[in-house]
C-alpha cells in the first residue's frame, strides 16, 4: 500500500538500502536460519509482553526506531509515530532528520521518547537541540556511530531525490511525472506546506535548516568516541550508542560510558555486506556481560523476528520500516496498524512456544546454525 501512495523517491528512500543491498536483504534473511524449539502441552494463560528498557517499561518489546523524513512519507509523520507508539505502551525514537518540532512530538505521545543526535550543523546547533531535548522531556540520547560518509543508496539519486529537494525548478523536471502520479500524497505534501524543514536542527542566527537530500545530511553529520565525550558533558542522562556489530565496539561504548547499545547496521543502508545483525548479536550481547542493556534492529518485519532476537539476547528490538511502510499507506492509522500486527505476532509466538512471559525467552527456545561464531 505505501508503495502504492508514495512517489517512488519517497518509497524507495524508505524501503532502499545501500549498494546492492545484500546486507538490507540479509538482516531479512538470517531470521530464517534462526529455528524455534517449542516446548508442547503447555497453556500459557495471559502471555506477559512487558519489558524493561532504561529503566522504562515497555508494554511490547518494541521501541519505533528513529525514521528519517517521516514528514514526507505522511504529514503527520513523526507526531503520528509517537502518538501510536505511546499508545501502543512502548517508545519513540525521534531522528535528527526530522520535520516535525520535537517538542509536538514529545507532547504527542504517553510513552518515552529518545532524541537521535546527529550533528547535523555542527556542535552549536547539537547542543540547541539537546537542550530542547531535555526540556521537553526526551529521557535518553541516541547516538548513531556508523555515519562517517553517507552510504551509496543507489537508489535515491535514479530517482532525483536530490533534485527534488534542491531549488532548481528546472533539475525537478525529470522527476516530476512520478511525483504528478500519486495525486493524493501529492495534495497532502502540498497542503502540508511542501518540503518541510528540518525544526530540530537550528543553527544560531538562521533559523531550523533546509531539508538537504541524506548524502549531504550524514556526510555531515559524524559522530566519533571524542564527540561522545563531549556530548556526555551537555547531556546528564543516559546515552544509547546505535549502528555497532562487534564486541569490540560494544566494549568501546561501555568504557565511554553508554547505557545501552543497539546492534544495528542501520537497516542496510550504510555499509553494504557487512553481517546481518541478528547473527551480530550473541557477540554484542556477551561482551556487554550484561554493564549495558543491549537492543537490536534490522530485518524485523513480523513478530516472530522480534521473538528470535530476544531469545538471542536482546533486550527489545528497534522497528524501522516495521511501521514506516504504515504511515507511508495510511498515515497514522497505518502506524497503529502495523503496531497491532506485530503485537498479535509476538503474543502468538510466544504462546505457541509454551513461553509463559516475554521476559523468560532465552536461547533454550532457538537453534542457531552451527555454522554461527560460538560466543
Ligand atoms: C538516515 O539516517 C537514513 O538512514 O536515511
Amino acid at each position: 500500500m505505501a508503495q502504492r501512495r508514495l512517489p517512488r523517491s519517497v518509497f524507495d528512500y524508505l524501503d532502499g538500502g545501500a549498494e546492492g543491498e545484500l546486507t538490507l536483504a540479509e538482516n531479512c534473511r538470517a531470521f530464517r536460519d534462526v529455528l524455534f524449539r517449542p516446548r508442547g502441552a503447555v497453556a500459557v494463560g495471559n502471555c506477559d509482553l512487558k519489558t524493561r528498557v532504561l529503566g522504562h517499561e515497555l508494554a511490547f518489546p518494541a521501541m519505533l526506531a528513529p525514521v528519517g523524513y517521516s514528514r514526507l512519507m505522511h504529514p503527520a509523520g513523526e507526531v503520528a509515530a509517537a502518538h501510536a507508539a505511546g499508545e501502543a505502551g512502548t517508545g519513540y525514537i525521534l531522528s535528527t532528520i526530522s520535520g516535525h518540532k520535537l517538542e509536538d512530538v514529545k507532547a504527542a505521545s504517553k510513552g518515552p521518547c529518545w532524541y537521535q543526535l546527529y550533528l547535523l550543523g555542527g556542535r552549536e546547533a547539537a547542543e540547541g537541540s539537546i537542550d530542547r531535548a531535555r526540556c521537553a522531556g526526551f529521557s535518553a540520547l541516541v547516538i548513531t556511530v556508523d555515519t562517517p560518509v553517507a552510504g551509496l543508496r543507489e537508489r535515491d539519486p535514479r530517482n532525483g531525490m536530490k533534485e527534488l529537494l534542491g531549488s532548481s525548478w528546472f533539475a525537478r523536471i525529470p522527476y516530476l511525472p512520478n511525483i504528478i502520479a500519486h495525486p493524493d500524497w501529492l495534495a497532502s505534501f502540498l497542503l502540508d506546506g511542501g518540503v518541510p524543514k528540518l525544526e530540530n536542527v537550528v543553527v544560531p542566527g538562521k533559523g531550523p535548516m533546509a531539508l538537504l537530500d541524506v548524502g549531504a545530511a550524514l556526510a555531515s553529520a559524524t559522530v566519533t568516541w571524542e564527540d561522545l565525550r563531549w556530548i556526555r558533558e551537555v547531556w546528564s542522562g543516559p546515552i544509547v550508542v546505535k549502528g555497532l556489530l562487534t564486541g569490540d565496539d560494544a566494549r568501546r561504548a561501555v568504557d565511554e560510558g553508554a547505557r545501552a547499545v543497539v546492534v544495528s547496521n542501520h537497516g542496510g543502508r550504510q555499509l553494504d555486506s557487512v553481517s546481518s545483525t541478528l547473527r551480530a548479536l550473541p557477540e554484542v550481547v556477551a561482551a556487554a556481560k550484561g554493564q549495558i542493556e543491549v537492543l537490536m534492529d534490522g530485518g524485523v518485519r513480523r513478530g516472530s523476528d522480534i521473538v528470535k532476537a530476544l531469545c538471542l539476547g536482546a533486550r527489545a528490538v528497534l522497528i524501522g520500516r516495521g511501521y514506516a511502510y504504515g504511515l507511508g499507506a495510511a498515515g497514522p492509522a497505518g502506524v497503529v496498524k502495523a503496531l497491532e500486527i506485530l503485537r498479535a505476532d509476538v503474543e502468538r509466538t510466544v504462546r505457541l512456544l509454551g513461553c509463559p512471559s516475554v521476559a523468560a525467552l532465552d536461547r533454550s527456545y532457538v537453534e542457531v546454525p552451527v555454522s554461527w561464531p560460538v560466543h
